[in-house]
Protein backbone atom coordinates (compact mmCIF):
# COMPACT_ATOMS: atom_id res chain seq x y z
CA UNK A 1 0.00 0.00 0.00
CA UNK A 2 1.56 2.82 -0.94
CA UNK A 3 0.87 6.74 0.87
CA UNK A 4 1.21 10.21 -0.30
CA UNK A 5 -0.37 13.10 1.91
CA UNK A 6 -2.31 16.03 0.28
CA UNK A 7 -3.74 19.21 2.48
CA UNK A 8 -7.50 19.91 2.48
CA UNK A 9 -8.88 22.97 3.37
CA UNK A 10 -11.18 21.83 6.07
CA UNK A 11 -13.87 24.95 4.82
CA UNK A 12 -14.00 24.42 1.01
CA UNK A 13 -12.21 21.43 0.26
CA UNK A 14 -9.41 22.75 -1.87
CA UNK A 15 -6.27 20.34 -2.18
CA UNK A 16 -2.94 21.72 -2.63
CA UNK A 17 0.48 19.77 -1.95
CA UNK A 18 2.09 22.19 0.26
CA UNK A 19 1.25 23.55 3.59
CA UNK A 20 -0.62 27.56 2.89
CA UNK A 21 -2.04 29.54 5.80
CA UNK A 22 -4.67 30.93 4.40
CA UNK A 23 -6.75 28.55 1.58
CA UNK A 24 -6.52 30.80 -2.00
CA UNK A 25 -10.29 29.33 -2.22
CA UNK A 26 -12.26 30.65 0.36
CA UNK A 27 -9.75 32.67 1.73
CA UNK A 28 -9.91 31.10 5.56
CA UNK A 29 -6.84 30.79 7.66
CA UNK A 30 -5.59 27.67 9.42
CA UNK A 31 -7.77 25.31 8.01
CA UNK A 32 -5.45 22.73 5.40
CA UNK A 33 -4.77 20.02 7.48
CA UNK A 34 -2.84 17.39 5.93
CA UNK A 35 -4.22 14.40 5.31
CA UNK A 36 -3.47 11.24 3.80
CA UNK A 37 -4.26 9.78 0.21
CA UNK A 38 -3.79 6.00 -0.49
CA UNK A 39 -2.10 5.52 -4.32
CA UNK A 40 -3.60 1.67 -5.00
CA UNK A 41 -7.32 2.20 -4.89
CA UNK A 42 -7.40 -1.95 -4.96
CA UNK A 43 -6.47 -1.66 -1.14
CA UNK A 44 -8.98 0.78 -0.32
CA UNK A 45 -11.31 -1.50 -0.99
CA UNK A 46 -9.93 -4.63 0.46
CA UNK A 47 -10.11 -2.83 3.72
CA UNK A 48 -13.23 -1.98 3.69
CA UNK A 49 -13.13 -5.47 3.03
CA UNK A 50 -12.41 -6.30 6.12
CA UNK A 51 -14.12 -3.79 8.76
CA UNK A 52 -17.75 -4.33 6.98
CA UNK A 53 -20.05 -6.39 5.41
CA UNK A 54 -18.10 -8.30 1.99
CA UNK A 55 -21.66 -8.07 0.39
CA UNK A 56 -23.43 -5.03 0.63
CA UNK A 57 -27.90 -5.80 1.48
CA UNK A 58 -30.60 -4.70 2.16
CA UNK A 59 -32.49 -5.91 5.69
CA UNK A 60 -35.59 -5.93 6.38
CA UNK A 61 -36.16 -3.63 9.77
CA UNK A 62 -38.30 -5.55 11.11
CA UNK A 63 -35.94 -8.67 10.58
CA UNK A 64 -32.82 -7.48 12.08
CA UNK A 65 -33.25 -9.08 15.58
CA UNK A 66 -32.87 -6.77 18.80
CA UNK A 67 -29.18 -7.90 20.19
CA UNK A 68 -29.03 -6.90 24.16
CA UNK A 69 -25.83 -4.69 24.03
CA UNK A 70 -23.24 -6.80 25.77
CA UNK A 71 -21.68 -4.68 28.50
CA UNK A 72 -18.61 -4.85 30.34
CA UNK A 73 -18.04 -3.75 33.78
CA UNK A 74 -15.55 -1.49 34.43
CA UNK A 75 -15.84 -2.47 38.39
CA UNK A 76 -15.41 1.45 38.35
CA UNK A 77 -18.97 2.72 39.34
CA UNK A 78 -18.74 6.21 38.72
CA UNK A 79 -17.27 5.41 35.47
CA UNK A 80 -19.70 2.43 34.61
CA UNK A 81 -22.72 5.30 35.46
CA UNK A 82 -21.02 7.33 32.86
CA UNK A 83 -20.68 5.26 30.61
CA UNK A 84 -24.35 3.86 30.33
CA UNK A 85 -23.71 0.86 32.57
CA UNK A 86 -20.51 -0.32 31.15
CA UNK A 87 -18.40 -0.80 27.98
CA UNK A 88 -19.51 -2.08 24.67
CA UNK A 89 -16.83 -4.36 22.89
CA UNK A 90 -15.19 -2.53 20.38
CA UNK A 91 -16.43 0.69 21.90
CA UNK A 92 -13.99 4.26 21.22
CA UNK A 93 -13.98 6.41 23.99
CA UNK A 94 -11.99 9.55 23.88
CA UNK A 95 -11.08 10.79 27.59
CA UNK A 96 -10.30 14.51 27.06
CA UNK A 97 -9.14 16.94 29.88
CA UNK A 98 -6.41 19.25 30.76
CA UNK A 99 -3.34 18.14 31.40
CA UNK A 100 -2.37 16.98 35.25
CA UNK A 101 -6.20 16.59 35.87
CA UNK A 102 -5.63 12.63 36.43
CA UNK A 103 -6.65 11.14 32.81
CA UNK A 104 -3.27 8.74 33.49
CA UNK A 105 -4.41 7.68 36.98
CA UNK A 106 -7.93 7.04 36.26
CA UNK A 107 -7.07 4.73 32.85
CA UNK A 108 -4.31 3.14 34.89
CA UNK A 109 -7.21 2.28 37.14
CA UNK A 110 -9.10 1.09 34.72
CA UNK A 111 -6.53 -0.81 32.92
CA UNK A 112 -6.13 -3.23 36.61
CA UNK A 113 -10.01 -3.63 36.73
CA UNK A 114 -10.15 -4.80 33.27
CA UNK A 115 -7.10 -7.09 33.16
CA UNK A 116 -8.60 -8.54 36.76
CA UNK A 117 -11.97 -8.94 35.02
CA UNK A 118 -10.08 -10.59 32.01
CA UNK A 119 -7.64 -12.61 33.68
CA UNK A 120 -10.67 -13.97 36.28
CA UNK A 121 -12.65 -15.29 33.46
CA UNK A 122 -9.89 -16.59 31.26
CA UNK A 123 -9.19 -18.71 35.01
CA UNK A 124 -12.60 -20.02 35.10
CA UNK A 125 -14.93 -19.28 33.36
CA UNK A 126 -17.74 -20.38 35.62
CA UNK A 127 -16.59 -18.20 38.50
CA UNK A 128 -18.83 -15.58 37.62
CA UNK A 129 -19.81 -14.98 41.26
CA UNK A 130 -16.22 -13.49 41.97
CA UNK A 131 -17.14 -10.97 39.24
CA UNK A 132 -20.72 -10.03 41.25
CA UNK A 133 -19.66 -8.00 43.81
CA UNK A 134 -21.90 -5.18 42.83
CA UNK A 135 -24.96 -4.45 41.48
CA UNK A 136 -24.29 -3.41 38.47
CA UNK A 137 -21.89 -6.12 37.78
CA UNK A 138 -24.73 -8.40 38.69
CA UNK A 139 -26.75 -6.91 36.22
CA UNK A 140 -23.94 -7.68 33.15
CA UNK A 141 -23.90 -11.18 34.28
CA UNK A 142 -27.80 -11.42 34.11
CA UNK A 143 -27.92 -9.37 30.74
CA UNK A 144 -25.24 -11.19 29.44
CA UNK A 145 -25.52 -15.07 28.93
CA UNK A 146 -22.63 -15.39 27.15
CA UNK A 147 -20.17 -13.89 28.94
CA UNK A 148 -16.28 -13.01 26.71
CA UNK A 149 -14.10 -15.39 28.66
CA UNK A 150 -11.34 -15.15 26.30
CA UNK A 151 -10.43 -11.52 27.76
CA UNK A 152 -6.88 -10.91 28.38
CA UNK A 153 -4.54 -8.18 29.45
CA UNK A 154 -5.02 -4.68 28.90
CA UNK A 155 -2.91 -2.84 26.66
CA UNK A 156 -1.16 0.34 27.65
CA UNK A 157 0.75 2.30 24.92
CA UNK A 158 2.22 4.80 26.86
CA UNK A 159 3.72 8.09 24.68
CA UNK A 160 3.51 10.32 27.05
CA UNK A 161 5.70 8.82 29.85
CA UNK A 162 8.17 6.34 29.71
CA UNK A 163 7.14 2.37 31.02
CA UNK A 164 8.71 3.17 34.63
CA UNK A 165 6.74 6.46 35.06
CA UNK A 166 4.11 4.11 34.07
CA UNK A 167 5.16 1.88 36.80
CA UNK A 168 5.75 4.22 39.49
CA UNK A 169 2.04 5.57 39.23
CA UNK A 170 0.62 1.98 39.22
CA UNK A 171 3.09 1.19 42.28
CA UNK A 172 1.45 4.27 43.77
CA UNK A 173 -1.74 2.91 43.07
CA UNK A 174 -1.17 0.05 44.49
CA UNK A 175 -1.03 -2.28 41.40
CA UNK A 176 0.89 -4.90 39.95
CA UNK A 177 2.29 -5.92 43.50
CA UNK A 178 2.57 -9.60 44.50
CA UNK A 179 -0.88 -9.56 46.10
CA UNK A 180 -2.36 -8.64 42.70
CA UNK A 181 -1.30 -11.00 40.54
CA UNK A 182 -4.09 -11.08 38.74
CA UNK A 183 -3.65 -7.59 37.45
CA UNK A 184 -1.78 -8.16 34.12
CA UNK A 185 -1.01 -5.14 31.81
CA UNK A 186 1.08 -5.04 28.99
CA UNK A 187 2.90 -1.57 28.60
CA UNK A 188 3.96 -0.62 24.84
CA UNK A 189 6.25 2.94 24.88
CA UNK A 190 5.79 3.45 20.96
CA UNK A 191 4.53 6.95 19.43
CA UNK A 192 4.42 5.28 15.78
CA UNK A 193 1.11 4.08 15.02
CA UNK A 194 1.28 1.96 12.77
CA UNK A 195 3.86 -0.09 14.79
CA UNK A 196 0.69 0.32 17.69
CA UNK A 197 -1.62 -1.24 15.48
CA UNK A 198 0.84 -4.01 14.03
CA UNK A 199 1.37 -4.86 17.95
CA UNK A 200 -2.58 -4.87 18.35
CA UNK A 201 -2.67 -6.79 15.72
CA UNK A 202 -0.68 -10.16 16.79
CA UNK A 203 -2.10 -10.14 20.31
CA UNK A 204 -4.80 -12.61 20.28
CA UNK A 205 -6.28 -11.66 23.74
CA UNK A 206 -6.74 -7.95 24.82
CA UNK A 207 -9.23 -7.05 27.00
CA UNK A 208 -8.72 -2.99 26.17
CA UNK A 209 -6.58 -0.62 24.73
CA UNK A 210 -5.20 2.51 26.16
CA UNK A 211 -3.50 5.32 24.36
CA UNK A 212 -2.09 7.70 26.24
CA UNK A 213 -1.93 10.41 25.02
CA UNK A 214 -3.27 10.48 21.12
CA UNK A 215 -1.43 13.53 20.43
CA UNK A 216 1.82 11.83 21.00
CA UNK A 217 0.99 9.42 18.06
CA UNK A 218 2.48 9.85 14.66
CA UNK A 219 2.43 8.04 11.22
CA UNK A 220 5.08 7.61 8.77
CA UNK A 221 2.68 8.71 5.86
CA UNK A 222 2.01 12.29 6.96
CA UNK A 223 4.77 14.62 7.26
CA UNK A 224 3.31 17.15 10.17
CA UNK A 225 4.09 17.52 13.72
CA UNK A 226 2.60 14.84 16.32
CA UNK A 227 -0.46 16.77 17.70
CA UNK A 228 -1.14 18.47 14.20
CA UNK A 229 -4.69 18.04 13.22
CA UNK A 230 -3.95 15.79 10.38
CA UNK A 231 -1.73 13.20 12.46
CA UNK A 232 -4.01 13.17 15.27
CA UNK A 233 -7.00 12.29 12.67
CA UNK A 234 -5.49 10.09 10.83
CA UNK A 235 -3.86 8.02 13.72
CA UNK A 236 -7.12 7.79 15.58
CA UNK A 237 -8.59 6.58 12.55
CA UNK A 238 -5.94 3.45 12.19
CA UNK A 239 -6.63 2.71 16.05
CA UNK A 240 -10.47 2.71 15.68
CA UNK A 241 -10.07 0.84 12.77
CA UNK A 242 -8.30 -1.96 14.18
CA UNK A 243 -9.92 -1.48 17.59
CA UNK A 244 -13.14 -2.08 15.82
CA UNK A 245 -11.94 -4.86 13.99
CA UNK A 246 -10.72 -6.81 16.69
CA UNK A 247 -13.68 -5.85 18.77
CA UNK A 248 -11.46 -4.25 21.79
CA UNK A 249 -12.43 -1.38 23.62
CA UNK A 250 -9.96 1.55 22.74
CA UNK A 251 -9.20 4.95 25.29
CA UNK A 252 -8.11 7.55 23.61
CA UNK A 253 -6.12 10.21 25.92
CA UNK A 254 -7.02 13.42 24.66
CA UNK A 255 -5.14 16.76 26.52
CA UNK A 256 -6.80 20.23 26.43
CA UNK A 257 -5.44 23.62 27.00
CA UNK A 258 -6.88 26.39 29.25
CA UNK A 259 -7.45 28.00 26.30
CA UNK A 260 -9.75 25.57 24.34
CA UNK A 261 -8.73 22.99 22.35
CA UNK A 262 -5.51 21.93 20.33
CA UNK A 263 -5.84 19.29 17.93
CA UNK A 264 -7.49 16.61 19.81
CA UNK A 265 -10.76 16.34 21.29
CA UNK A 266 -12.80 18.75 18.78
CA UNK A 267 -11.38 16.62 15.41
CA UNK A 268 -11.57 13.53 17.32
CA UNK A 269 -15.39 13.91 18.80
CA UNK A 270 -16.85 12.98 15.37
CA UNK A 271 -15.02 9.97 14.86
CA UNK A 272 -15.16 8.17 18.60
CA UNK A 273 -18.68 6.39 19.92
CA UNK A 274 -18.06 8.59 23.44
CA UNK A 275 -16.49 11.45 24.36
CA UNK A 276 -16.02 11.96 28.23
CA UNK A 277 -14.84 15.00 29.64
CA UNK A 278 -12.11 15.18 32.78
CA UNK A 279 -12.25 18.31 34.56
CA UNK A 280 -12.19 19.89 37.99
CA UNK A 281 -10.79 22.33 40.08
CA UNK A 282 -7.01 21.27 39.95
CA UNK A 283 -6.28 22.74 43.36
CA UNK A 284 -8.87 20.74 44.46
CA UNK A 285 -9.50 17.44 44.49
CA UNK A 286 -13.00 16.36 43.17
CA UNK A 287 -13.09 15.97 39.83
CA UNK A 288 -16.22 15.30 37.55
CA UNK A 289 -16.11 12.83 34.47
CA UNK A 290 -18.78 13.98 32.11
CA UNK A 291 -20.19 12.31 29.01
CA UNK A 292 -20.33 14.80 26.15
CA UNK A 293 -21.28 12.27 23.07
CA UNK A 294 -22.33 8.45 24.06
CA UNK A 295 -23.57 6.56 20.96
CA UNK A 296 -24.15 3.88 23.59
CA UNK A 297 -25.93 5.87 26.56
CA UNK A 298 -27.09 8.83 27.93
CA UNK A 299 -25.25 11.76 27.83
CA UNK A 300 -26.71 13.58 31.12
CA UNK A 301 -24.91 11.77 33.65
CA UNK A 302 -21.65 12.57 35.48
CA UNK A 303 -19.10 10.62 37.61
CA UNK A 304 -17.61 12.50 40.46
CA UNK A 305 -14.06 11.02 42.07
CA UNK A 306 -11.92 11.88 44.53
CA UNK A 307 -8.36 11.87 43.84
CA UNK A 308 -6.51 11.19 46.75
CA UNK A 309 -2.96 10.02 47.28
CA UNK A 310 -4.51 6.56 46.31
CA UNK A 311 -5.64 7.27 43.15
CA UNK A 312 -9.13 8.39 42.33
CA UNK A 313 -12.05 7.22 44.73
CA UNK A 314 -15.23 7.43 43.00
CA UNK A 315 -18.10 9.88 45.25
CA UNK A 316 -21.08 8.66 45.72
CA UNK A 317 -22.75 10.13 49.01
CA UNK A 318 -22.89 13.01 45.99
CA UNK A 319 -25.16 15.50 47.63
CA UNK A 320 -23.13 16.84 49.79
CA UNK A 321 -19.96 16.53 47.63
CA UNK A 322 -19.75 20.27 46.99
CA UNK A 323 -20.58 21.69 50.32
CA UNK A 324 -17.91 23.02 52.59
CA UNK A 325 -19.50 22.63 56.66
CA UNK A 326 -19.71 25.51 59.06
CA UNK A 327 -18.94 29.01 57.64
CA UNK A 328 -22.71 29.37 57.81
CA UNK A 329 -22.74 32.71 59.71
CA UNK A 330 -20.79 34.50 56.81
CA UNK A 331 -22.41 36.95 54.58
CA UNK A 332 -22.30 36.26 51.23
CA UNK A 333 -23.03 32.69 50.96
CA UNK A 334 -25.72 30.67 50.27
CA UNK A 335 -26.77 27.31 49.20
CA UNK A 336 -28.51 26.22 45.89
CA UNK A 337 -29.16 22.77 43.82
CA UNK A 338 -27.87 22.38 40.40
CA UNK A 339 -28.78 19.05 38.48
CA UNK A 340 -25.81 16.85 37.64
CA UNK A 341 -27.47 14.37 34.92
CA UNK A 342 -30.34 12.88 37.27
CA UNK A 343 -28.90 13.67 40.04
CA UNK A 344 -29.42 17.24 42.37
CA UNK A 345 -26.52 18.68 43.68
CA UNK A 346 -25.94 21.02 46.33
CA UNK A 347 -23.37 23.53 45.90
CA UNK A 348 -22.33 26.84 47.68
CA UNK A 349 -23.00 29.77 46.25
CA UNK A 350 -20.05 32.81 47.67
CA UNK A 351 -20.16 36.76 46.77
CA UNK A 352 -18.19 39.36 47.63
CA UNK A 353 -19.23 42.68 47.08
CA UNK A 354 -17.06 45.42 48.00
CA UNK A 355 -17.33 49.33 46.97
CA UNK A 356 -15.18 49.93 43.49
CA UNK A 357 -12.38 52.50 42.99
CA UNK A 358 -12.06 52.25 39.23
CA UNK A 359 -14.74 53.56 36.64
CA UNK A 360 -15.96 50.37 35.56
CA UNK A 361 -16.39 48.19 38.26
CA UNK A 362 -14.88 44.77 38.53
CA UNK A 363 -17.22 41.54 37.66
CA UNK A 364 -15.43 38.18 38.56
CA UNK A 365 -17.12 34.91 38.17
CA UNK A 366 -15.61 31.49 39.03
CA UNK A 367 -18.26 28.83 37.98
CA UNK A 368 -20.93 30.65 36.55
CA UNK A 369 -21.10 32.32 32.95
CA UNK A 370 -19.56 36.06 33.70
CA UNK A 371 -22.30 37.67 30.97
CA UNK A 372 -24.99 35.56 33.91
CA UNK A 373 -24.05 37.91 36.56
CA UNK A 374 -23.82 40.92 34.33
CA UNK A 375 -27.48 40.23 33.60
CA UNK A 376 -28.33 39.70 37.18
CA UNK A 377 -26.74 42.33 38.58
CA UNK A 378 -28.64 44.83 36.32
CA UNK A 379 -31.52 42.74 37.33
CA UNK A 380 -30.26 44.00 41.07
CA UNK A 381 -29.53 47.69 40.16
CA UNK A 382 -33.11 47.96 37.79
CA UNK A 383 -35.35 46.11 39.74
CA UNK A 384 -34.55 46.20 42.73
CA UNK A 385 -33.24 49.43 43.41
CA UNK A 386 -29.35 48.37 44.74
CA UNK A 387 -26.61 50.55 43.81
CA UNK A 388 -24.39 47.67 41.96
CA UNK A 389 -22.91 50.03 39.38
CA UNK A 390 -20.25 51.41 42.14
CA UNK A 391 -19.82 48.44 43.48
CA UNK A 392 -16.92 45.24 42.53
CA UNK A 393 -18.76 42.12 42.24
CA UNK A 394 -16.86 38.62 42.90
CA UNK A 395 -18.78 35.19 42.70
CA UNK A 396 -17.25 31.79 43.10
CA UNK A 397 -18.73 28.49 43.01
CA UNK A 398 -17.42 26.69 46.26
CA UNK A 399 -15.85 23.39 45.02
CA UNK A 400 -14.98 23.54 41.93
CA UNK A 401 -17.95 22.78 39.93
CA UNK A 402 -18.92 24.41 37.02
CA UNK A 403 -22.75 25.79 36.81
CA UNK A 404 -24.73 26.57 33.75
CA UNK A 405 -28.00 26.47 34.21
CA UNK A 406 -30.30 29.49 35.35
CA UNK A 407 -31.73 27.72 38.14
CA UNK A 408 -28.11 28.97 40.07
CA UNK A 409 -30.02 32.39 38.96
CA UNK A 410 -31.99 33.27 42.47
CA UNK A 411 -29.04 31.79 44.77
CA UNK A 412 -26.63 34.24 42.82
CA UNK A 413 -28.70 37.06 43.51
CA UNK A 414 -29.44 36.66 47.27
CA UNK A 415 -25.70 35.80 48.24
CA UNK A 416 -24.77 39.45 46.07
CA UNK A 417 -27.62 40.75 48.17
CA UNK A 418 -26.42 39.20 51.24
CA UNK A 419 -22.61 40.22 50.88
CA UNK A 420 -23.49 44.03 49.79
CA UNK A 421 -25.60 44.30 53.19
CA UNK A 422 -22.98 42.15 54.67
CA UNK A 423 -25.64 40.18 56.32
CA UNK A 424 -25.54 36.08 56.70
CA UNK A 425 -28.92 34.46 55.23
CA UNK A 426 -30.03 31.69 57.97
CA UNK A 427 -28.14 28.33 57.17
CA UNK A 428 -30.95 26.15 56.43
CA UNK A 429 -32.12 28.12 53.26
CA UNK A 430 -31.55 26.96 49.77
CA UNK A 431 -32.73 28.86 47.09
CA UNK A 432 -33.44 27.56 43.38
CA UNK A 433 -34.92 29.46 40.34
CA UNK A 434 -34.32 31.60 37.28
CA UNK A 435 -34.34 35.29 37.22
CA UNK A 436 -36.14 36.92 34.81
CA UNK A 437 -35.32 40.02 32.79
CA UNK A 438 -38.36 41.66 34.99
CA UNK A 439 -36.91 41.02 38.11
CA UNK A 440 -39.24 37.56 37.97
CA UNK A 441 -38.67 34.06 39.59
CA UNK A 442 -39.53 31.63 37.35
CA UNK A 443 -39.40 27.34 38.01
CA UNK A 444 -36.90 25.74 36.67
CA UNK A 445 -37.23 21.66 35.73
CA UNK A 446 -36.58 18.91 38.39
CA UNK A 447 -37.60 22.00 41.06
CA UNK A 448 -39.72 19.25 43.75
CA UNK A 449 -36.81 17.06 43.25
CA UNK A 450 -34.10 19.33 44.40
CA UNK A 451 -36.05 20.50 46.55
CA UNK A 452 -37.39 17.35 48.36
CA UNK A 453 -33.63 16.48 48.21
CA UNK A 454 -32.65 20.07 50.12
CA UNK A 455 -35.15 19.27 52.49
CA UNK A 456 -34.08 15.68 53.45
CA UNK A 457 -30.05 17.10 53.77
CA UNK A 458 -31.01 19.83 56.31
CA UNK A 459 -32.28 22.90 53.82
CA UNK A 460 -35.79 23.28 55.80
CA UNK A 461 -36.45 26.91 54.14
CA UNK A 462 -37.15 26.98 50.19
CA UNK A 463 -36.85 30.19 48.20
CA UNK A 464 -38.04 29.38 44.78
CA UNK A 465 -41.11 30.43 42.79
CA UNK A 466 -43.56 28.47 44.65
CA UNK A 467 -42.86 30.67 48.18
CA UNK A 468 -42.17 34.17 46.08
CA UNK A 469 -43.10 35.58 42.77
CA UNK A 470 -40.04 38.32 42.53
CA UNK A 471 -36.69 38.78 43.36
CA UNK A 472 -37.30 41.92 45.24
CA UNK A 473 -39.84 40.33 47.58
CA UNK A 474 -37.27 37.32 48.47
CA UNK A 475 -34.80 40.06 49.42
CA UNK A 476 -37.27 41.72 51.64
CA UNK A 477 -38.16 38.45 53.18
CA UNK A 478 -34.95 37.52 54.09
CA UNK A 479 -32.69 40.91 54.78
CA UNK A 480 -35.72 42.99 56.33
P1 LIG B 1 -2.23 12.24 35.93
O1 LIG B 1 -3.11 11.05 35.90
O2 LIG B 1 -0.82 12.04 35.55
O3 LIG B 1 -2.85 13.42 35.02
P2 LIG B 1 -3.05 13.50 33.43
O4 LIG B 1 -2.78 12.17 32.85
O5 LIG B 1 -4.46 13.96 33.23
O6 LIG B 1 -2.08 14.53 32.94
O7 LIG B 1 -2.36 12.81 37.41
C1 LIG B 1 -1.91 14.05 37.71
C2 LIG B 1 -1.97 14.43 39.16
O8 LIG B 1 -2.63 13.55 40.01
C3 LIG B 1 -0.60 14.59 39.69
O9 LIG B 1 -0.44 15.96 40.01
C4 LIG B 1 -0.51 13.75 40.90
C5 LIG B 1 -1.92 13.44 41.24
N1 LIG B 1 -2.12 12.10 41.81
C6 LIG B 1 -2.72 11.95 43.05
O10 LIG B 1 -3.08 12.93 43.71
N2 LIG B 1 -2.91 10.70 43.55
C7 LIG B 1 -2.53 9.57 42.88
O11 LIG B 1 -2.74 8.46 43.36
C8 LIG B 1 -1.92 9.75 41.59
C9 LIG B 1 -1.46 8.57 40.80
C10 LIG B 1 -1.73 11.01 41.10
MG1 LIG C 1 -1.15 11.65 31.61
Amino acid sequence: MAFHSKYVCQQCGYESTGWMGKCPECGEWNTLVETVVSTSSKSQSSRSKQTSNPKSQIQKLSDIKQTATERISTKISELDRVLGGGLVPGQVVLIAGEPGIGKSTLLTQLASQLSVIGSQLSESSSSVSQLTGKPRTGKLEAENGNLKTDNGSVLYVCGEESASQVKVRADRLGIGTLKNKNVSIDLLEETDVDLVVETIELQDSLSAIIVDSIQTMTTGDLSGMAGSVGQVRECANRLLHTAKAKNIPLFLVGHVTKEGTVAGPAVLAHIVDTVLWFEGDKTLTTRILRAVKNRFGPTDEVGVFDMQDRGLMPVTDLEKAFLEESKKSIAGSLVTSVMQGTRPILVEIQALVVPTKLAIPRRVAQGIDSRRLELLLAVLTRRCGLPMYDQDVFVNVAGGLKVTEPASDLAICLAVVSAFYDKPINGKVIAVGEVGLLGEIREVVAQEKRLKEAKRLGFTSPISSKEIKFVNQAIKSLFR
